[in-house]
């Protein structure tokens, strides 16, 4: 028999590209989402890369009662994924208490479910946002927690806090907490992909828009940071190297059956990147221009960032492999796919 997993958001970014490195794995797969920042098209695309359209349940995790259904309906469920969650950054600062209910109750939710319906182990997605600006370089994970710079964020520590709480509580919870940096880039397949709605915040989808030429010009937030060229440095990571982590994470759970622990792991590559190094990579790869200008710098930006990955590469046993020009290449792929560009 397989092992059955629930994947919170998982027609979302990051949970549909999981999902497709987990049925390749030979997990089972449930999704639960909301559909609040995502569309089923996802489970299509789910379907056509792995041959398995996985089965799909559309509600709110903040419905407890819904919820307890979802839980009695799939008895034997392994282990939970949770993506589901608001993310973004600008919004949370104008909406925090809609950031502070979805994000901190579904996961309240379900951990009240994992009790009463005994699913021990939960794989839970965090943020190198947690560390703020860190004061050495490569960020490990035992670098001081900052304060929040957004709601957002502050969801993302106070769900690590809960998380360890929680854990103490009760015998036989565990969980991983996932930091991912910049995850970027889309299925080679192109048959999933980010969906950015209205303007993009974030740089890539940001970049491809503007090869598109859906946007006039990128902005490079900041010239003047005391980097090599000036631009800001991140540390970006292809998606597909995100979703395989989550499945190394699941099989370490599983394997730690009478462990009750909470661990947690920096996704990253291990190598920072300037905006203008992406920039001129995106166009060495795809041969398309990108107009950009230079301007101030963004508030709340830090000036650099990038993972310390020792830790997963030894523990997980898992390694970022894809380069910068090809996870590029691949958020390109995917954006003219959407745009219907040869
Ligand atoms: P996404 O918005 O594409 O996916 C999240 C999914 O969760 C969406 O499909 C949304 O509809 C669903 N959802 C939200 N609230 C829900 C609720 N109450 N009930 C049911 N479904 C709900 O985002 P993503 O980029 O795939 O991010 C996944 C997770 O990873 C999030 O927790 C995010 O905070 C975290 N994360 C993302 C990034 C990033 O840059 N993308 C970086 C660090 C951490
Ligand atoms: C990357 C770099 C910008 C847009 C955010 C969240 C963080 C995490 C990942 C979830 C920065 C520059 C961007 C543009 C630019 N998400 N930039 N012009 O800010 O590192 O992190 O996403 O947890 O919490 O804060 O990512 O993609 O927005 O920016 O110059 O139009 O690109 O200044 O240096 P960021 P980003």
């Amino acid at each position: 028999m397989k092992n059955l997993i629930l994947v919170t958001g998982g027609t979302g970014y990051i949970g549909s590209h999981t999902a497709v490195e987990l049925i390749n794995e030979g997990y089972e797969v449930v999704i639960v989402d909301n559909l609040a920042n995502s569309t089923t098209d996802s489970l299509d695309g789910i379907g056509q890369i792995t041959g398995v359209r996985p089965a799909f349940e559309e509600f709110d995790l903040c419905n407890k009662p819904r919820l307890e259904k979802f839980f009695k309906d799939y008895p034997g469920l392994k282990a939970i994924i949770h993506f589901a969650a608001y993310k973004a950054v600008g919004e949370s600062v104008e909406k925090p208490l809609m950031y502070y209910r979805n994000n901190l109750v579904s996961l309240m939710n379900l951990l009240e479910c994992m009790n009463a319906y005994q699913v021990p182990s939960m794989v839970f997605s965090s943020s190198c946002t947690v560390y703020g600006q860190p004061r050495e370089l490569p960020v490990t994970e035992t670098a001081q927690i900052l304060p929040a710079e957004s709601p957002y964020g502050n969801t993302k520590q106070i769900c690590e806090e809960i998380l360890r709480d929680y854990i103490r509580s009760v015998e036989g919870i565990r969980a991983i907490a996932l930091r991912y940096f910049n995850p970027i880039g889309a299925h080679p397949s192109a048959l999933i992909g980010e969906l950015p709605r209205g303007v993009p915040n974030n740089l890539i989808p940001y970049v491809t828009q503007t090869a598109a030429g859906i946007r006039g010009e990128l902005k490079v937030f900041g010239d003047d940071y005391n980097t090599p060229d000036g631009s800001a440095i991140r540390d970006y990571i292809n998606v597909v190297d995100i979703a395989a982590a989550h499945v190394k994470a699941i099989s370490r759970l599983l394997k730690n059956q009478n462990k009750s622990d909470f661990e947690f792991f920096n996704l990253g590559t291990g190598k920072g990147s300037s905006v203008l190094e992406v920039v001129n990579t995106f166009e060495k790869v795809t041969g398309v221009k990108v107009n950009y200008k230079i301007v101030g710098r963004r508030t709340g930006d830090i000036e650099q960032v990038w993972a310390d990955t020792t830790k997963a590469n030894v523990e997980l046993g898992w390694k970022a492999v894809r380069s910068l020009g090809e996870t590029l290449l691949s958020a390109w792929n995917w954006e003219k796919k959407l745009r219907g560009i040869k």
